[in-house]
This record gives structure tokens, sequence and C-alpha cells, in this order.
């Protein structure tokens, strides 16, 4: 029984560590355009999720649809910026 309360205390830190104020992106050229730009709708770790599943023209496409569907206010050089930053620290 103790071992199960342990447990769950372990389970609730783990998560209390997991809120947005602790996603950091990697520094490189560009984190500042993502930070500036794909944290109105949901917290940075929408894309972050995304880590290695997607290649440059898989980010590509991600950004272009918070453009076009979403309508993010994204100018042509920050999107070129940001796909980018995000293909080459979080692509496949
Ligand atoms: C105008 C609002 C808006 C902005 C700005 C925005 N997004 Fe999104 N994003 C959305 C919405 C809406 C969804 C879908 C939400 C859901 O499914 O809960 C989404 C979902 C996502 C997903 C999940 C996968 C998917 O394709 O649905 C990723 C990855 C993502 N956004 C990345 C980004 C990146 C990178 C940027 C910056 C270039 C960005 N977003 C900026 C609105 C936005």
């Amino acid at each position: 029984m103790r071992q199960m309360y342990l447990v769950a205390l372990l389970l609730a830190a783990t998560h209390a560590t997991a809120d947005e104020s602790a996603i950091k992106l990697k520094e490189a050229p560009g984190a500042d355009a993502v930070r500036a730009n794909c944290a109105a709708c949901h917290s940075l770790d929408y894309p972050i999720a995304n880590s290695g599943f997607l290649d440059a023209k898989g980010w590509d496409g991600v950004v272009t649809k918070m453009v076009k569907t979403f309508g993010a206010p994204i100018d042509a050089a920050d999107a070129r910026t940001i796909v980018d930053y995000l293909s080459k620290n979080y692509g496949r």
C-alpha cells in the first residue's frame, strides 16, 4: 500500500515538471522566430511532440497548414526560417 502511494507521488511530480515553462527550444538560429510565431494558439510542445517524425517537407507542410488553414499571421520569410529551424533541430 505504502509503495503505491509513493508511485502516485512520483507520477504527480513528473507531471508537474512538464508544464509550459519547462518547454525549452534548442538554441539555434530560428528559435526566436518559432517562439514568436508558434506559441500564440497552442503551446510549443505541439511542434516538439512531432520531433523526429517530419522531414523538411513535412515541416513545411505543418507551417503552411498553420498559415493557410488556421490563419497564423506568419510572413513568408519567417515561415522559411521556421521550417529551416524545425527540420534541422527537430527533423527526422
Ligand atoms: C493561428 C493559430 C496557430 C498558430 C499561430 C500556430 N498554430 Fe499550430 N495549430 C493550430 C491549430 C488550431 C492546431 C490543431 C489543434 C488541435 O488539433 O488541437 C495546430 C496544431 C499544430 C501541430 C499538431 C499537428 C497538426 O498538424 O495538427 C503542430 C506540429 C503545430 N500546430 C505546429 C505549429 C508551428 C510550428 C507553428 C509556427 C509556425 C504553429 N503551429 C502556429 C493553430 C496555430
